[in-house]
């Protein structure tokens, strides 16, 4: 059976400030959710949130980039929009930057991910979700995934992974993209997505099969709004085994809590902490920037889940490492590289002071 799987996500108002959302919105969501599968444009969907993002995760057999899911994601995303705007929730209708809708939410505001796929015999797929951080992020963990044998063991132990990977990198400046080759071409891939505020990895194919195996959001929120309103908090999705790495090899990249762009502001660098569904409420600081994974096996396009992949305690030293390392970076205080370079914070409000004063400066 041909499905397709989209995730399409928002940051429609936040509760309180920017940590977590109001059960109102996610209600609101699963109410437009569960009439778009009534009336048979979904096959199967979960409503859930990262820190203050609403997350739709939605299964259907429409393709990808189809202007009913859209409009639907779209839809729910403004209905959303208005209970927050009542509620006077914090940043009612942040991510939502275009006026209307125009048929396809890309360049809009929301971040997306999708994939169509033969669904396999046992198809396990995990959702990756994001707040407090910058599309990008999943370049490091993406590049462990399916080009580290430190990371990924089946690269070499597992015939069908042993071909490797191909890498789709986009440079989302200037709007152009580019494959890269895993394993021979690492160095030049590397090259490009070490840099992952300019390049980004929308997504990566089985070089053995062709099949995808992973697909990321990689919408630039201050691109498309020609100014900072909130981050990107991207989402990414990955199928597991047989071809692909295995669950625990998709899930292992987020034992190292990586240093990411994001937290208070969308100014600082912090480290990336993986949390079960529950504890994802960034709060010191506006952070520390947080993932969480939704782990579900597809039957016939249902969503057989969500499993909380990492409400284990085998990610607790992470989490433990992720506050040391913020305790550390958030010492330095206004101070790089606990914030952001100068480049990179031309992307925030930093324009707004250089202006103000620009008559004070003398040359000397
Ligand atoms: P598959 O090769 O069937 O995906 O199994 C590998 C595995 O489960 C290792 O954890
Ligand atoms: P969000 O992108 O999650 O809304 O966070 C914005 C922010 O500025 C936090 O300090
Ligand atoms: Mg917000
Ligand atoms: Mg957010």
């Amino acid at each position: 059976m041909v499905i397709t799987l989209s995730v399409i996500k928002a940051d429609v108002g936040g509760y309180v400030g920017h940590a977590s959302m109001h059960p109102d919105l996610m209600d609101e969501g699963e109410r437009h959710c569960a009439s778009a599968k009534q009336e048979g444009l979904l096959i199967d969907y979960k409503v859930m949130r990262c820190g203050d993002d609403l997350e739709l995760i939605m299964t259907h057999e429409q393709g990808v980039d189809n202007d009913h899911i859209h409009k639907m994601a779209w839809e729910t995303f403004e209905d959303c929009a208005d209970v927050a705007r009542k509620l006077k929730l914090y940043g009612a209708g942040q991510d939502l930057i275009a006026d209307a809708f125009s048929g396809n939410v890309r360049g809009m505001g929301p971040g997306l991910a999708e994939m169509e796929i033969e669904e396999r015999p046992s198809e396990p797929v995990i959702v990756f979700m994001a707040d407090k951080t910058s599309a990008g992020a999943w370049n490091q963990p993406l590049y462990k995934m399916f080009s580290d044998p430190f990371n990924t063991s089946g690269l070499v132990i597992a015939p069908g992974m042993h071909e490797g990977f191909s890498f789709e990198v986009q440079d989302v400046v200037d709007h152009k993209k580019i494959t890269f080759n895993s394993p021979e071409e690492i160095y030049d891939l590397l090259m490009f997505i070490g840099a992952p505020s300019r390049y980004t990895v929308k997504a990566v194919y089985s070089r053995n099969t062709g099949q995808v195996a992973a697909v990321s959001s990689t919408e630039r929120l201050s691109l498309i709004a020609g100014k900072y309103v909130g981050k990107d908090d991207p989402v990414c999705i990955v199928r597991c085994q047989g071809a692909f790495p295995a669950v625990g090899e998709v899930l292992e990249p987020f034992a190292m809590p990586q240093l990411v762009e994001g937290w208070m502001r969308g100014s600082h660098h912090g480290p990336l902490m993986p949390t079960c569904f529950a504890k994802c409420n960034p709060s010191r600081f506006d952070g520390p920037p947080r993932v969480i994974a939704a782990g579900f096996q597809l039957a016939d396009g249902k969503l057989v889940g969500p499993l909380d992949m990492f409400d284990d305690p085998s990610f607790d030293m992470t989490r433990e490492w992720a506050n040391q390392i913020g305790e550390y970076l958030r010492r330095h205080g206004p101070f790089e590289p606990h914030r952001l370079s100068l480049h990179e914070l031309e992307y925030t409000t930093m324009p707004a002071i250089m202006a103000k004063l620009q008559e004070r400066w003398q040359s000397m």
